[in-house]
């Protein structure tokens, strides 16, 4: 079975890629290693991919021009490709164009795979709105050009199964972290400014958001059983995380104690469209795909210290 995984070189997608290999699949990687943040990193990841045998192709999904380039005999895509996270830096257009264009052309890549059994968008618990608390039912409030455009990433995927062009299905991801984090999110920063002594920017008032922080581990064995199980998943949302939450200042302090070292914290303005509160509704995971994360934060923040230590000291 083969499988193309978009966005193979980025945090989540390179897991996923790992992942899925692991499990039996022959799977192909495609990034464009865009410059939202260090290309290096990117290069890190693909790099580990490559040596386990995985192939990675650079291509933008903008560019219709670039599929010419992928064979066209895949079982299934699946879709992590995206302009990520809630950023004052990217534009209207950056959002627009890589969450929603990107995706229709890929949809319309989907069409030339004759095997393919199943497409899987992958979205986020932005899609529900400053609170994400909810289980699959309940309609979406995004309250940023993120969670919009990651929508309407989203509901042009499942318009292919509701036309019963394309088996499809959407599983939305909670609060990820563990090695490879994009290092403009919390952990992967934390544990830099508090190695290297600097001064962490800590969101104003953001200490008291409630997260369901995800072990990227746990994440990418929720969507290796979706595979597994994508026969029963046609036309289905699946919310993937853990069902614990924390406050961000607990996470502040588990680094702290973790690296025996105080962070110390510069308050900077809020973000605009930050979630307060994330918990995992995963009762439908649980039902269709036997899903239960096992990782606790404690655990998966040590495995995510030691990958910075052999990393970048
Ligand atoms: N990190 C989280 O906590 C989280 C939570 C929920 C959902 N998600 C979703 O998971 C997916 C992966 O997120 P991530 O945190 O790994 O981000 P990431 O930025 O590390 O990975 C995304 C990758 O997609 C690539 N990419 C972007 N636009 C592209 C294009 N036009 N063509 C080809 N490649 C392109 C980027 O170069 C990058 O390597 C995204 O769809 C995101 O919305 C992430």
């Amino acid at each position: 079975m083969k499988a193309l995984v978009t966005g193979a070189a980025g945090f989540i997608g390179s897991h996923a890629a790992e992942r899925l290999q692991k499990g039996g699949l022959q799977v192909i990687g495609i990034d464009n290693f865009s410059d939202y943040y260090e290309v290096a990193l990117k290069e890190l990841n693909a790099a580990s991919l490559q040596q386990k045998g995985i192939t990675l192709q650079k291509m933008d999904l903008r560019q219709t021009s670039d599929y010419d380039n992928l064979p066209t005999d895949f079982d299934f895509i699946l879709h992590f490709a995206a302009q990520p996270g809630i950023s004052s830096t990217s534009t209207f257009e950056e959002y627009f164009s890589n969450n929603v264009i990107a995706t229709q052309n890929l949809l319309e890549f989907a069409h030339k795979n004759k095997n393919l059994k199943h497409f899987f968008n992958i979205s986020t618990s932005s899609v529900y709105g400053l609170e994400a608390t909810f289980p699959e039912t309940v309609a979406p409030k995004p309250a940023s050009w993120y969670g919009v455009s990651k929508l309407a990433g989203e509901q042009l995927v499942l318009a292919e199964s509701r036309g019963k062009k394309l088996k499809a299905s959407s599983l939305r991801l909670f609060s990820v972290y563990g090695p490879r984090e994009r290092p403009e999110k919390l952990y992967t920063k934390l544990i830099g400014c508090a190695i290297k002594g600097t001064k962490f920017p800590l969101f104003e008032g953001s200490e008291e958001h409630l997260r369901s922080f995800t072990y990227v581990g746990d994440i990418v064995e929720g969507v290796y059983k979706a595979v597994v199980q994508h026969a029963e998943l046609d036309g289905e949302i699946i919310n993937l995380g853990a069902e614990d939450e924390h406050k961000t200042q607990e996470g502040i302090w588990l680094v702290e104690e973790l690296l025996g070292k105080k962070v110390e914290l510069e308050v900077v303005p809020r973000r605009p469209g930050d979630q307060f509160r994330t918990l995992a509704n995963i009762q439908k995971a649980k039902k269709l795909l036997g899903y239960s994360p096992t990782t606790s934060l404690k655990e998966g923040l040590e495995l995510q210290i030691n990958w910075y230590r052999e990393n970048f000291l």
